[in-house]
């Protein structure tokens, strides 16, 4: 139990192929995908993971065909409105990052409801990446210095690594030790780019509705053996 990452990023990849393989709708996958949600926080709560970010939603994913769409948003809502119940007891805080001014009202109301209750939350931090885009993120942080500059708090010589970091969607969260991507695909697809600068990756061929807890552990242990260096020897 030494070592283990304290942040876990997941790409829950790999919904749609497992509905297909099955003969049902991509929906049918990616509710599949959102019970696999809750019971891997469930488990890495479990097992003393302090951060964990799933990619839910991302700034791409409004190019998908708009049933595939209504349902991701519906499964959202859904978790938005009974997360609370399914984390009850657990002292648990939950983090939404992304672009929210375009989200639907109901969806930015349920974000706010739910961001509330939790805010005390202490024993893990639980984010939710929802229209979210790692290029875009850097970008807000850009505009974030550059009115800091404008208003004269602070000079462009300040803009550094560490200032560019304290402006990313949620700070508190520190960079993801260790990302995974199930499914196959060998990709961050525009996902905590800032964050993951060194971050270790763990890629399976598992598609995400078959993810299980032995499949995380596998991955921590991986993660377990691997040298970090950050650069250095
Ligand atoms: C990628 O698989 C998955 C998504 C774009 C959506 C992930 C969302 C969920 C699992 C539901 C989230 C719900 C909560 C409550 C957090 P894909 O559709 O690209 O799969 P494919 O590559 O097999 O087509």
């Amino acid at each position: 139990m030494e070592h283990l990452p304290s942040h876990i990023g997941i790409i829950m990849d790999g919904n749609g192929r497992w509905a297909k393989k099955r003969g049902m709708p991509r929906s049918f996958g990616h509710s599949a995908g959102a019970k696999k949600f809750d019971e891997i926080i469930d488990f890495a709560g479990n097992f003393g993971i302090k951060v964990v970010t799933v990619y839910a939603f991302s700034t791409e994913n409004w190019n998908r065909p708009k049933e595939e769409v209504d349902a991701l948003m519906v499964l959202l809502n859904d978790y938005l409105e009974n997360g609370l119940k399914k984390l009850a007891g657990k002292d648990t805080r939950v983090k939404i990052i992304g672009d929210m001014a375009s989200l639907p009202e109901s969806i930015r109301k349920g974000i706010e409801n739910i961001e509330e209750k939790t805010k005390d939350g202490k024993s893990m931090l639980v984010q939710i990446a929802l229209n979210y885009g790692g290029r875009l993120e850097i970008v807000s942080a850009a505009k974030k210095a550059a009115e800091m500059v404008k208003e004269g708090k602070i000079d462009s010589s300040d803009i550094d690594e560490a200032l560019l970091s304290s402006l990313m969607y949620n700070p508190e969260a520190g960079d993801p030790d260790l990302i995974i991507r199930p499914s196959g695909e060998y990709r961050l697809s525009n996902f905590l780019l800032w964050g993951s600068a060194y971050s270790e990756f763990w890629f399976s061929d598992i598609l995400w509705p078959d993810f299980t807890g032995d499949d995380l552990i596998k991955a921590i242990y991986d993660y377990q053996k691997r040298n970090r260096r950050f650069g250095g020897v």
